[in-house]
Protein backbone atom coordinates (compact mmCIF):
# COMPACT_ATOMS: atom_id res chain seq x y z
CA UNK A 1 0.00 0.00 0.00
CA UNK A 2 1.35 3.37 -0.82
CA UNK A 3 3.13 5.16 2.12
CA UNK A 4 1.68 8.84 2.74
CA UNK A 5 3.56 11.76 3.38
CA UNK A 6 4.12 12.93 7.29
CA UNK A 7 3.07 16.90 5.89
CA UNK A 8 -0.57 17.35 6.26
CA UNK A 9 -0.85 20.71 4.76
CA UNK A 10 0.64 20.51 1.31
CA UNK A 11 -2.63 19.42 0.06
CA UNK A 12 -6.52 18.86 0.95
CA UNK A 13 -8.82 16.41 -0.91
CA UNK A 14 -6.52 16.70 -3.79
CA UNK A 15 -5.72 20.33 -3.92
CA UNK A 16 -2.75 21.32 -3.40
CA UNK A 17 -1.31 25.01 -2.39
CA UNK A 18 1.38 26.91 -3.07
CA UNK A 19 3.91 27.71 -0.52
CA UNK A 20 4.92 31.32 0.64
CA UNK A 21 5.74 32.20 3.88
CA UNK A 22 6.69 29.13 5.57
CA UNK A 23 2.75 28.04 4.71
CA UNK A 24 0.51 26.32 2.37
CA UNK A 25 -1.77 28.64 1.03
CA UNK A 26 -4.66 28.73 -2.15
CA UNK A 27 -4.43 31.42 -4.66
CA UNK A 28 -7.09 34.34 -4.68
CA UNK A 29 -7.00 33.63 -8.72
CA UNK A 30 -9.72 30.93 -7.76
CA UNK A 31 -8.15 29.07 -10.45
CA UNK A 32 -6.74 25.69 -10.18
CA UNK A 33 -4.85 23.85 -13.07
CA UNK A 34 -5.28 20.05 -13.61
CA UNK A 35 -2.62 17.71 -12.82
CA UNK A 36 -3.19 14.63 -15.63
CA UNK A 37 -1.54 10.91 -14.82
CA UNK A 38 0.12 10.64 -18.23
CA UNK A 39 -0.88 6.96 -18.26
CA UNK A 40 -4.60 7.44 -18.61
CA UNK A 41 -5.40 11.63 -18.45
CA UNK A 42 -7.14 11.03 -15.35
CA UNK A 43 -6.99 14.31 -12.73
CA UNK A 44 -4.47 13.24 -10.03
CA UNK A 45 -4.62 16.38 -8.50
CA UNK A 46 -4.97 20.54 -9.06
CA UNK A 47 -2.33 23.08 -8.38
CA UNK A 48 -3.01 26.71 -7.80
CA UNK A 49 -2.69 29.14 -11.04
CA UNK A 50 -1.19 31.85 -8.80
CA UNK A 51 -1.85 35.40 -9.85
CA UNK A 52 0.97 38.75 -10.22
CA UNK A 53 -0.16 40.50 -6.85
CA UNK A 54 1.26 36.81 -5.17
CA UNK A 55 4.61 36.45 -7.19
CA UNK A 56 5.16 40.15 -6.00
CA UNK A 57 4.56 39.25 -2.75
CA UNK A 58 6.47 36.30 -2.27
CA UNK A 59 9.51 38.47 -3.93
CA UNK A 60 9.02 41.07 -1.33
CA UNK A 61 9.00 38.33 1.69
CA UNK A 62 12.01 36.77 0.18
CA UNK A 63 14.07 40.26 -0.37
CA UNK A 64 13.43 41.36 3.86
CA UNK A 65 14.23 37.50 4.55
CA UNK A 66 17.39 38.10 2.45
CA UNK A 67 19.73 39.85 5.24
CA UNK A 68 19.27 37.40 7.97
CA UNK A 69 19.61 34.37 5.43
CA UNK A 70 22.58 36.30 4.18
CA UNK A 71 24.42 36.25 7.22
CA UNK A 72 23.33 33.12 9.13
CA UNK A 73 26.56 31.45 9.78
CA UNK A 74 27.31 28.88 6.95
CA UNK A 75 27.71 26.09 8.90
CA UNK A 76 24.32 26.58 10.38
CA UNK A 77 22.69 26.76 6.55
CA UNK A 78 24.69 23.82 5.79
CA UNK A 79 23.17 21.87 8.99
CA UNK A 80 19.95 22.54 7.87
CA UNK A 81 20.82 21.43 3.95
CA UNK A 82 21.74 17.69 5.75
CA UNK A 83 18.42 18.23 7.84
CA UNK A 84 16.33 18.42 4.67
CA UNK A 85 18.57 15.63 3.11
CA UNK A 86 18.07 13.28 6.33
CA UNK A 87 13.73 14.22 5.80
CA UNK A 88 13.39 13.40 2.07
CA UNK A 89 15.19 10.08 3.25
CA UNK A 90 12.58 9.86 5.37
CA UNK A 91 10.11 10.76 2.97
CA UNK A 92 11.16 8.90 -0.13
CA UNK A 93 8.57 6.20 0.08
CA UNK A 94 6.08 8.67 0.03
CA UNK A 95 7.08 10.97 -2.25
CA UNK A 96 8.13 8.41 -4.78
CA UNK A 97 4.60 7.77 -5.16
CA UNK A 98 3.55 10.40 -6.36
CA UNK A 99 6.29 11.14 -8.50
CA UNK A 100 5.49 8.03 -10.17
CA UNK A 101 1.70 8.84 -10.78
CA UNK A 102 2.26 12.24 -11.90
CA UNK A 103 5.06 11.83 -14.59
CA UNK A 104 4.99 8.08 -15.15
CA UNK A 105 8.15 7.38 -13.65
CA UNK A 106 8.83 3.84 -13.17
CA UNK A 107 8.64 3.64 -8.96
CA UNK A 108 12.18 2.66 -8.57
CA UNK A 109 13.63 5.57 -10.37
CA UNK A 110 11.08 7.88 -8.91
CA UNK A 111 12.43 7.05 -5.24
CA UNK A 112 16.02 7.30 -6.55
CA UNK A 113 15.45 10.22 -7.68
CA UNK A 114 14.16 11.63 -4.73
CA UNK A 115 17.67 9.64 -2.67
CA UNK A 116 20.15 11.03 -5.19
CA UNK A 117 18.46 14.69 -4.39
CA UNK A 118 19.16 14.19 -0.92
CA UNK A 119 22.83 13.22 -1.51
CA UNK A 120 22.90 16.41 -3.79
CA UNK A 121 21.31 18.50 -0.11
CA UNK A 122 24.58 16.95 1.48
CA UNK A 123 26.93 17.17 -1.16
CA UNK A 124 26.38 20.96 -1.44
CA UNK A 125 26.48 21.90 2.25
CA UNK A 126 29.90 20.31 2.26
CA UNK A 127 30.96 21.60 -0.73
CA UNK A 128 30.00 25.12 0.61
CA UNK A 129 32.11 25.01 3.63
CA UNK A 130 34.90 24.30 1.42
CA UNK A 131 34.68 27.35 -0.86
CA UNK A 132 37.70 29.10 -0.31
CA UNK A 133 38.33 33.21 -1.59
CA UNK A 134 41.83 34.40 -2.59
CA UNK A 135 44.35 37.15 -1.16
CA UNK A 136 46.12 38.81 -4.34
CA UNK A 137 49.41 41.77 -4.07
CA UNK A 138 49.82 44.38 -6.63
CA UNK A 139 53.26 44.38 -7.06
CA UNK A 140 52.72 41.70 -9.87
CA UNK A 141 52.28 44.61 -12.56
CA UNK A 142 55.39 46.50 -13.29
CA UNK A 143 54.15 50.12 -12.35
CA UNK A 144 52.69 48.93 -9.15
CA UNK A 145 54.43 48.56 -5.73
CA UNK A 146 53.48 46.29 -3.18
CA UNK A 147 51.15 48.39 -1.40
CA UNK A 148 47.50 46.72 -1.80
CA UNK A 149 46.46 43.64 -1.21
CA UNK A 150 42.84 42.26 -2.32
CA UNK A 151 40.98 40.20 -0.27
CA UNK A 152 38.24 38.58 -2.45
CA UNK A 153 35.72 35.72 -1.18
CA UNK A 154 31.43 35.03 -2.61
CA UNK A 155 28.73 36.59 -1.57
CA UNK A 156 25.10 35.47 -2.30
CA UNK A 157 23.72 37.25 -5.44
CA UNK A 158 20.11 37.69 -3.59
CA UNK A 159 16.77 36.07 -4.90
CA UNK A 160 17.64 33.02 -6.63
CA UNK A 161 14.71 32.11 -9.18
CA UNK A 162 14.61 28.21 -10.19
CA UNK A 163 12.26 26.84 -13.00
CA UNK A 164 12.49 22.74 -13.61
CA UNK A 165 11.51 20.76 -16.39
CA UNK A 166 8.65 17.92 -15.72
CA UNK A 167 11.53 14.69 -16.28
CA UNK A 168 13.09 15.31 -13.00
CA UNK A 169 10.86 18.02 -11.12
CA UNK A 170 12.49 16.95 -7.52
CA UNK A 171 15.84 16.67 -8.65
CA UNK A 172 16.29 19.41 -11.07
CA UNK A 173 14.85 21.90 -8.46
CA UNK A 174 16.46 20.22 -5.78
CA UNK A 175 20.10 20.84 -7.75
CA UNK A 176 19.36 24.58 -7.84
CA UNK A 177 17.81 24.97 -4.37
CA UNK A 178 20.52 23.50 -2.11
CA UNK A 179 23.24 25.54 -4.01
CA UNK A 180 21.09 28.91 -3.63
CA UNK A 181 20.37 28.26 -0.11
CA UNK A 182 23.99 27.28 0.38
CA UNK A 183 25.23 29.96 -0.70
CA UNK A 184 23.28 32.44 1.11
CA UNK A 185 20.55 33.42 -1.46
CA UNK A 186 16.96 34.00 -0.97
CA UNK A 187 15.01 31.12 -3.71
CA UNK A 188 11.79 31.29 -5.83
CA UNK A 189 10.92 27.95 -6.99
CA UNK A 190 8.46 27.90 -10.42
CA UNK A 191 7.97 24.25 -10.54
CA UNK A 192 7.11 22.54 -14.14
CA UNK A 193 2.74 21.94 -13.95
CA UNK A 194 3.75 18.28 -15.00
CA UNK A 195 5.49 17.45 -11.45
CA UNK A 196 4.33 20.34 -9.65
CA UNK A 197 3.01 18.21 -6.36
CA UNK A 198 5.66 16.60 -5.65
CA UNK A 199 7.90 19.79 -6.19
CA UNK A 200 6.02 21.54 -3.70
CA UNK A 201 6.97 19.27 -0.57
CA UNK A 202 10.42 21.08 -0.57
CA UNK A 203 8.31 23.82 1.54
CA UNK A 204 7.77 21.52 3.71
CA UNK A 205 11.04 19.59 4.00
CA UNK A 206 12.95 23.06 4.53
CA UNK A 207 10.39 24.10 6.93
CA UNK A 208 10.83 21.19 9.33
CA UNK A 209 15.06 21.37 8.76
CA UNK A 210 14.36 24.78 10.24
CA UNK A 211 14.18 27.74 7.41
CA UNK A 212 13.16 31.16 8.27
CA UNK A 213 9.86 31.53 6.74
CA UNK A 214 10.11 33.45 3.49
CA UNK A 215 13.41 32.08 2.10
CA UNK A 216 12.09 29.94 -0.18
CA UNK A 217 8.67 30.10 -2.28
CA UNK A 218 7.06 27.99 -4.51
CA UNK A 219 5.09 29.33 -6.61
CA UNK A 220 2.61 27.32 -9.01
CA UNK A 221 1.47 28.70 -12.65
CA UNK A 222 1.58 27.78 -16.12
CA UNK A 223 5.11 28.76 -17.51
CA UNK A 224 2.79 30.68 -20.39
CA UNK A 225 0.91 32.54 -18.13
CA UNK A 226 3.28 34.02 -15.54
CA UNK A 227 6.61 33.18 -16.78
CA UNK A 228 7.25 36.47 -18.24
CA UNK A 229 6.30 38.00 -15.31
CA UNK A 230 8.74 36.42 -12.84
CA UNK A 231 12.10 36.12 -15.40
CA UNK A 232 11.54 39.81 -15.80
CA UNK A 233 10.70 40.95 -12.35
CA UNK A 234 13.08 43.30 -10.76
CA UNK A 235 13.31 41.53 -7.93
CA UNK A 236 14.93 38.36 -9.10
CA UNK A 237 18.33 38.39 -8.95
CA UNK A 238 19.33 35.42 -10.92
CA UNK A 239 18.04 32.24 -12.93
CA UNK A 240 18.17 28.85 -12.72
CA UNK A 241 16.80 27.03 -15.50
CA UNK A 242 16.65 23.44 -16.88
CA UNK A 243 14.01 22.65 -19.61
CA UNK A 244 13.94 22.59 -23.47
CA UNK A 245 15.87 24.94 -25.27
CA UNK A 246 12.83 26.99 -27.14
CA UNK A 247 11.75 28.29 -23.28
CA UNK A 248 15.51 29.05 -22.60
CA UNK A 249 15.67 31.90 -26.05
CA UNK A 250 12.09 33.14 -24.92
CA UNK A 251 13.62 33.58 -20.69
CA UNK A 252 16.96 35.12 -22.26
CA UNK A 253 15.19 37.32 -24.51
CA UNK A 254 12.56 38.86 -21.32
CA UNK A 255 15.10 38.81 -18.44
CA UNK A 256 16.84 42.01 -17.07
CA UNK A 257 20.27 41.58 -16.66
CA UNK A 258 20.57 38.85 -14.14
CA UNK A 259 23.07 36.30 -14.20
CA UNK A 260 21.85 32.85 -16.32
CA UNK A 261 22.53 29.18 -15.48
CA UNK A 262 20.76 27.28 -18.04
CA UNK A 263 20.70 23.27 -18.98
CA UNK A 264 19.21 22.15 -21.49
CA UNK A 265 18.02 19.95 -24.56
CA UNK A 266 20.64 17.55 -26.11
CA UNK A 267 21.32 15.35 -29.42
CA UNK A 268 23.71 13.21 -28.08
CA UNK A 269 25.44 11.00 -30.28
CA UNK A 270 27.36 7.62 -29.46
CA UNK A 271 30.22 6.91 -32.38
CA UNK A 272 31.24 3.12 -32.20
CA UNK A 273 34.68 2.54 -33.35
CA UNK A 274 35.26 -0.50 -35.52
CA UNK A 275 37.68 -2.22 -32.37
CA UNK A 276 34.69 -0.91 -30.36
CA UNK A 277 32.98 -4.53 -27.70
CA UNK A 278 29.70 -4.18 -29.39
CA UNK A 279 28.46 -6.20 -26.31
CA UNK A 280 28.94 -3.65 -23.53
CA UNK A 281 28.13 -0.80 -26.56
CA UNK A 282 24.92 -2.38 -27.46
CA UNK A 283 23.62 -2.80 -23.46
CA UNK A 284 25.16 1.09 -22.51
CA UNK A 285 23.32 2.33 -26.19
CA UNK A 286 19.95 0.49 -25.22
CA UNK A 287 20.11 1.75 -21.49
CA UNK A 288 21.25 5.38 -22.30
CA UNK A 289 18.32 5.57 -25.11
CA UNK A 290 15.61 4.15 -23.88
CA UNK A 291 15.41 4.98 -19.82
CA UNK A 292 12.67 6.52 -18.71
CA UNK A 293 11.11 6.39 -22.46
CA UNK A 294 14.00 8.35 -23.80
CA UNK A 295 12.90 11.41 -21.72
CA UNK A 296 16.31 12.29 -20.59
CA UNK A 297 18.17 15.55 -21.96
CA UNK A 298 21.04 13.17 -21.98
CA UNK A 299 19.50 9.87 -23.71
CA UNK A 300 21.44 8.47 -26.50
CA UNK A 301 20.09 10.21 -28.86
CA UNK A 302 22.06 9.19 -31.99
CA UNK A 303 24.03 6.11 -33.42
CA UNK A 304 27.15 6.73 -35.91
CA UNK A 305 28.79 3.31 -36.67
CA UNK A 306 31.08 2.43 -39.61
CA UNK A 307 29.24 0.19 -42.35
CA UNK A 308 31.80 -2.94 -41.08
CA UNK A 309 30.41 -3.13 -37.53
CA UNK A 310 26.50 -1.51 -38.56
CA UNK A 311 24.90 -4.78 -39.11
CA UNK A 312 26.36 -6.74 -35.94
CA UNK A 313 26.30 -3.76 -33.69
CA UNK A 314 22.14 -2.94 -34.69
CA UNK A 315 21.30 -6.88 -34.70
CA UNK A 316 22.56 -6.81 -30.76
CA UNK A 317 20.63 -3.27 -30.07
CA UNK A 318 17.65 -4.47 -31.74
CA UNK A 319 17.86 -7.69 -29.76
CA UNK A 320 17.97 -5.46 -26.87
CA UNK A 321 15.27 -2.71 -27.33
CA UNK A 322 13.05 -5.16 -28.09
CA UNK A 323 12.99 -7.18 -25.24
CA UNK A 324 12.69 -4.26 -22.87
CA UNK A 325 9.57 -3.98 -20.32
CA UNK A 326 6.88 -1.98 -21.40
CA UNK A 327 3.82 -1.08 -18.85
CA UNK A 328 2.46 0.79 -16.03
CA UNK A 329 5.13 2.94 -13.92
CA UNK A 330 4.52 0.97 -10.54
CA UNK A 331 5.31 -2.05 -12.75
CA UNK A 332 8.81 -0.74 -12.72
CA UNK A 333 8.92 -1.33 -16.89
CA UNK A 334 11.48 1.18 -18.67
CA UNK A 335 9.32 2.17 -20.65
CA UNK A 336 5.89 3.40 -19.63
CA UNK A 337 3.58 6.60 -21.05
CA UNK A 338 5.67 9.72 -21.94
CA UNK A 339 4.11 12.77 -20.51
CA UNK A 340 1.28 13.93 -22.82
CA UNK A 341 -0.95 12.68 -26.07
CA UNK A 342 1.39 15.60 -27.72
CA UNK A 343 4.37 14.56 -27.14
CA UNK A 344 3.64 11.21 -27.95
CA UNK A 345 2.28 12.59 -31.51
CA UNK A 346 5.87 14.55 -32.39
CA UNK A 347 7.66 11.44 -31.71
CA UNK A 348 5.50 9.47 -34.26
CA UNK A 349 5.97 12.28 -36.44
CA UNK A 350 9.91 11.94 -36.57
CA UNK A 351 9.62 8.33 -37.01
CA UNK A 352 6.64 8.91 -39.76
CA UNK A 353 9.39 11.10 -41.48
CA UNK A 354 11.70 8.62 -41.67
CA UNK A 355 9.87 5.95 -42.53
CA UNK A 356 8.70 8.01 -45.86
CA UNK A 357 12.56 8.66 -46.63
CA UNK A 358 13.93 5.80 -46.36
CA UNK A 359 14.75 4.25 -42.99
CA UNK A 360 14.46 0.68 -42.09
CA UNK A 361 12.13 0.09 -39.19
CA UNK A 362 14.07 -2.74 -37.05
CA UNK A 363 11.75 -2.86 -34.14
CA UNK A 364 8.94 -1.06 -32.35
CA UNK A 365 6.89 2.04 -34.58
CA UNK A 366 3.69 0.75 -31.60
CA UNK A 367 1.38 3.06 -29.53
CA UNK A 368 -1.14 1.93 -27.25
CA UNK A 369 -2.61 5.55 -25.89
CA UNK A 370 0.49 7.30 -24.55
CA UNK A 371 3.37 4.46 -24.74
CA UNK A 372 5.51 4.11 -27.40
CA UNK A 373 7.20 0.71 -27.85
CA UNK A 374 11.02 1.38 -27.83
CA UNK A 375 11.30 1.66 -31.58
CA UNK A 376 14.90 1.39 -33.66
CA UNK A 377 15.24 3.02 -36.80
CA UNK A 378 18.74 1.92 -39.58
CA UNK A 379 19.89 3.71 -42.11
CA UNK A 380 18.74 6.74 -41.18
CA UNK A 381 20.21 9.27 -43.01
CA UNK A 382 20.98 13.59 -42.45
CA UNK A 383 17.71 14.55 -44.64
CA UNK A 384 15.31 12.93 -42.09
CA UNK A 385 14.22 15.11 -39.17
CA UNK A 386 15.21 12.57 -36.24
CA UNK A 387 18.92 12.83 -37.16
CA UNK A 388 18.79 16.76 -35.97
CA UNK A 389 15.60 17.11 -33.46
CA UNK A 390 15.65 16.17 -29.84
CA UNK A 391 12.70 13.44 -29.56
CA UNK A 392 12.01 12.91 -25.93
CA UNK A 393 10.82 9.68 -26.83
CA UNK A 394 12.16 6.62 -26.86
CA UNK A 395 13.50 5.88 -30.56
CA UNK A 396 16.99 5.49 -31.41
CA UNK A 397 18.03 6.81 -35.11
CA UNK A 398 21.55 4.83 -36.18
CA UNK A 399 23.38 6.46 -38.98
CA UNK A 400 26.08 4.49 -40.88
CA UNK A 401 29.27 6.69 -41.85
CA UNK A 402 32.48 5.68 -43.82
CA UNK A 403 34.68 7.87 -42.05
CA UNK A 404 35.68 9.58 -38.52
CA UNK A 405 35.44 12.91 -39.88
CA UNK A 406 32.01 12.30 -41.15
CA UNK A 407 30.81 10.67 -37.78
CA UNK A 408 32.89 14.10 -36.32
CA UNK A 409 30.85 16.46 -38.84
CA UNK A 410 27.14 14.91 -37.81
CA UNK A 411 27.85 14.67 -34.07
CA UNK A 412 29.17 18.45 -34.82
CA UNK A 413 26.76 19.87 -36.92
CA UNK A 414 23.79 19.66 -34.51
CA UNK A 415 22.44 22.73 -32.95
CA UNK A 416 22.81 21.00 -29.20
CA UNK A 417 25.97 20.19 -27.70
CA UNK A 418 25.20 18.32 -24.76
CA UNK A 419 27.28 15.40 -24.59
CA UNK A 420 28.74 12.40 -26.83
CA UNK A 421 29.90 8.97 -26.06
CA UNK A 422 32.60 7.47 -28.07
CA UNK A 423 33.02 3.11 -27.87
CA UNK A 424 36.74 1.94 -28.77
CA UNK A 425 39.41 0.29 -26.97
CA UNK A 426 41.38 2.41 -27.92
CA UNK A 427 42.05 4.99 -25.64
CA UNK A 428 44.24 7.49 -27.74
CA UNK A 429 41.70 7.07 -30.93
CA UNK A 430 39.22 8.20 -27.84
CA UNK A 431 40.90 11.07 -26.25
CA UNK A 432 41.75 12.40 -29.87
CA UNK A 433 37.87 12.26 -31.17
CA UNK A 434 36.80 13.51 -27.76
CA UNK A 435 39.11 16.76 -27.96
CA UNK A 436 37.18 17.81 -31.14
CA UNK A 437 33.50 16.71 -30.20
CA UNK A 438 31.71 19.96 -29.65
CA UNK A 439 30.11 18.95 -26.65
CA UNK A 440 29.55 20.00 -22.88
CA UNK A 441 30.99 16.20 -21.92
CA UNK A 442 31.96 13.45 -23.77
CA UNK A 443 32.00 9.76 -21.68
CA UNK A 444 34.30 7.03 -22.90
CA UNK A 445 33.28 3.63 -23.48
CA UNK A 446 29.73 4.45 -21.64
CA UNK A 447 26.24 6.03 -22.09
CA UNK A 448 26.08 9.89 -22.00
CA UNK A 449 24.25 10.96 -18.63
CA UNK A 450 25.02 13.57 -15.64
CA UNK A 451 26.74 12.87 -12.66
CA UNK A 452 27.95 11.51 -10.43
CA UNK A 453 26.66 14.88 -9.08
CA UNK A 454 29.59 16.72 -8.23
CA UNK A 455 31.26 16.40 -12.06
CA UNK A 456 30.64 19.68 -13.85
CA UNK A 457 27.66 19.37 -16.12
CA UNK A 458 27.45 21.82 -19.26
CA UNK A 459 26.17 21.98 -22.74
CA UNK A 460 27.43 24.57 -25.83
CA UNK A 461 25.13 26.00 -28.46
CA UNK A 462 21.72 25.48 -27.64
CA UNK A 463 22.41 23.12 -24.95
CA UNK A 464 23.28 25.25 -22.03
CA UNK A 465 24.67 28.51 -20.54
CA UNK A 466 26.96 27.59 -17.76
CA UNK A 467 28.22 24.73 -15.72
CA UNK A 468 26.29 23.17 -12.80
CA UNK A 469 27.16 20.49 -10.34
CA UNK A 470 27.33 21.17 -6.66
CA UNK A 471 30.79 23.29 -6.43
CA UNK A 472 29.59 25.02 -9.89
CA UNK A 473 26.05 25.68 -8.76
CA UNK A 474 27.20 27.46 -5.74
CA UNK A 475 29.88 29.50 -7.87
CA UNK A 476 27.09 30.40 -10.22
CA UNK A 477 24.34 31.42 -7.64
CA UNK A 478 27.53 33.72 -5.69
CA UNK A 479 29.86 36.40 -6.90
CA UNK A 480 33.35 37.60 -5.87
CA UNK A 481 33.27 40.37 -3.58
CA UNK A 482 36.96 42.12 -3.10
CA UNK A 483 37.66 44.36 -0.27
CA UNK A 484 40.86 45.91 -0.91
CA UNK A 485 43.89 47.59 1.23
CA UNK A 486 45.59 50.19 0.33
CA UNK A 487 49.34 50.47 2.72
CA UNK A 488 51.08 53.13 3.61
CA UNK A 489 54.89 53.20 4.34
CA UNK A 490 54.12 52.65 7.96
CA UNK A 491 56.21 49.96 9.59
CA UNK A 492 57.58 49.00 6.57
CA UNK A 493 61.73 48.87 7.41
CA UNK A 494 63.90 48.65 4.76
CA UNK A 495 66.14 45.45 4.47
CA UNK A 496 69.54 45.71 3.64
CA UNK A 497 70.20 43.41 1.00
CA UNK A 498 73.40 41.46 0.25
CA UNK A 499 74.93 41.90 -3.00
CA UNK A 500 75.91 38.19 -3.62
P1 LIG B 1 9.93 23.22 -20.94
O1 LIG B 1 8.66 23.06 -21.64
O2 LIG B 1 10.94 24.15 -21.49
O3 LIG B 1 9.56 23.60 -19.43
C1 LIG B 1 10.55 23.74 -18.45
C2 LIG B 1 10.06 24.66 -17.35
O4 LIG B 1 9.91 25.98 -17.88
C3 LIG B 1 8.70 24.29 -16.77
O5 LIG B 1 8.71 24.56 -15.40
C4 LIG B 1 7.76 25.23 -17.49
O6 LIG B 1 6.55 25.48 -16.80
C5 LIG B 1 8.61 26.47 -17.53
N1 LIG B 1 8.21 27.46 -18.52
C6 LIG B 1 7.50 27.28 -19.65
N2 LIG B 1 7.36 28.46 -20.30
C7 LIG B 1 7.99 29.40 -19.57
C8 LIG B 1 8.21 30.80 -19.70
N3 LIG B 1 7.74 31.50 -20.73
N4 LIG B 1 8.92 31.44 -18.74
C9 LIG B 1 9.41 30.76 -17.68
N5 LIG B 1 9.24 29.43 -17.50
C10 LIG B 1 8.54 28.76 -18.43
O7 LIG B 1 10.71 21.80 -20.81
P2 LIG B 1 10.12 20.40 -20.33
O8 LIG B 1 9.16 19.92 -21.37
O9 LIG B 1 9.68 20.47 -18.92
O10 LIG B 1 11.45 19.50 -20.35
C11 LIG B 1 11.90 18.91 -21.53
C12 LIG B 1 13.06 19.65 -22.13
O11 LIG B 1 14.01 19.96 -21.12
C13 LIG B 1 13.85 18.85 -23.13
O12 LIG B 1 14.26 19.67 -24.18
C14 LIG B 1 15.05 18.36 -22.36
O13 LIG B 1 16.17 18.03 -23.13
C15 LIG B 1 15.29 19.51 -21.46
N6 LIG B 1 15.99 19.07 -20.25
C16 LIG B 1 17.31 19.37 -20.12
C17 LIG B 1 18.01 18.96 -19.01
C18 LIG B 1 19.47 19.28 -18.84
O14 LIG B 1 19.96 19.16 -17.72
N7 LIG B 1 20.20 19.66 -19.87
C19 LIG B 1 17.37 18.25 -18.02
C20 LIG B 1 16.02 17.95 -18.18
C21 LIG B 1 15.33 18.37 -19.29
P3 LIG B 1 5.18 24.75 -17.25
O15 LIG B 1 5.40 23.31 -17.01
O16 LIG B 1 4.18 25.36 -16.38
O17 LIG B 1 4.99 25.07 -18.70
O1 LIG C 1 17.15 15.06 -18.32
C1 LIG C 1 18.18 15.58 -17.96
C2 LIG C 1 18.91 15.15 -16.79
O2 LIG C 1 19.87 16.10 -16.42
C3 LIG C 1 19.53 13.81 -17.06
O3 LIG C 1 20.06 13.27 -15.90
O4 LIG C 1 21.61 11.63 -16.99
O5 LIG C 1 21.09 11.49 -14.56
O6 LIG C 1 19.35 10.92 -16.27
P1 LIG C 1 20.55 11.75 -15.93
Amino acid sequence: MAKSSSFTDVSSGGEYFYFADGGYTASGSGKLIDVLNPVDGSVLGRTQAIIRRELDAVIESAWRQFPCWRDTPLRERAELLHRAARIMEREADALADILCDEIAKPLKSAREEIVRTAEIFDFTAEDALRLEGETKFSDVFAQQKRDKISLSYRVPLGVVLAIGPFNYPFNLTGTKIAPALAGGNACIVKPPSAGAMTCLYFGAILREAGLPPGVLSIVTGKGEEIGDYIVSHPGISMIAFTGSSSTARRIASKASMVPLLFELGGKDAALVLPDADLELTASQIVSGAFSYSGQRCTAVKRVLVFEDNAHALVERITALASKLAVGPPRGNPVISALISPAQCGYVQGLIDDALEKGATLLCGNRREGNVLHPTVLDHVTTDMRVAWEEPFGPVLPVMRVKSLAEAIDISNRSEYGLQGSIFTGDINSAINIAMQLDVGTVQINSKTQRGPDHFPFMGTKSSGLGTQGTRYSIEAMTRMKSIVLNLSEKGKVELACSAG
